[in-house]
């Protein structure tokens, strides 16, 4: 048992799930802390949603993770907030141990990450989410139950959706959509929303 204290940051449905894999790969988790007032003093698993994100800073000597989904908010959460951010891995992942892991990335239950990858910080790789050789994955990126097949790459902030598929090589600018069940046949450009298969841009970044 790992036996150190980690805070969470959020306490919603991802939240949970962060909590989840902490407490799989052996450290205790102290609290939630969320700016919905509505959710404090209430509890996931047994755990307390202690108070807000302010609360929390006066605490600076514990380990933090951030469990919000949305990528925006991760980043603005990240680059404002002095906290050591803590790695994680669930037991029933894989990470090639030659992979670096940035700060405050958590790889969930059933994700893969093949050798030669390269993950950022504060990236989710969420259930079942596939990472393949020699990808790279920038900070902020959420990739859900969703596969980056062997060389692809995608870049800071990006969102592979449910079910969704980046064909070899291929690139998923910054910022971009790639939308649930779609299919990346062609490199989808930054800020850019993508759906289909094959993928058709259906909104540029300048629209987005
Ligand atoms: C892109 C997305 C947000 C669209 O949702 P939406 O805005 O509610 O879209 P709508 O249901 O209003 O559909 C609008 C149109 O786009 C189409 N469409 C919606 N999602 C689509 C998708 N993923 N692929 C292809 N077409 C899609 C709809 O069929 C509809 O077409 P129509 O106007 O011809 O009927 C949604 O498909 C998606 O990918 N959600 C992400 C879910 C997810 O992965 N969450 C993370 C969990 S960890």
């Amino acid at each position: 048992m790992k036996q150190r204290d980690i805070a969470v940051i959020g306490a919603g449905g991802h939240a949970k799930v962060v909590a989840s894999t902490l407490l799989a790969a052996g450290y205790r988790v102290s609290g939630f802390y969320d700016d919905d007032a509505e959710k404090w003093g209430k509890y996931i698993f047994d755990i307390p949603i202690v108070g807000s994100i302010n609360d929390l800073k006066s605490n600076k000597y514990c380990q933090v993770i951030i469990g919000l989904g949305d990528n925006k908010t991760r980043q603005k959460l990240a680059t404002t907030l002095d906290f050591d951010w803590i790695t994680v891995v669930h037991p029933f992942a894989w990470v090639h141990p030659e992979v670096p892991l940035g700060v405050g990335t958590v790889v969930c239950a059933g994700a893969i990450v093949q050798p030669g990858a390269t993950i950022g910080s504060h990236v989710i790789l969420n259930t079942k989410a596939s990472v393949d050789h020699d990808c790279h994955v920038g900070n902020y990126v959420h990739i859900s139950v969703a596969h980056l097949a062997g060389g692809a790459s995608a870049d800071e902030g990006a969102f592979l959706a449910l079910g969704s598929t980046v064909l070899p090589n291929l690139n998923v600018g910054a910022w971009a959509f790639l939308g649930a069940g779609s299919v990346a046949t062609k490199n989808i450009p930054p800020g850019s929303i993508a759906l289909g298969n094959p993928a058709r841009i259906i909104k540029s970044a300048v629209e987005a």
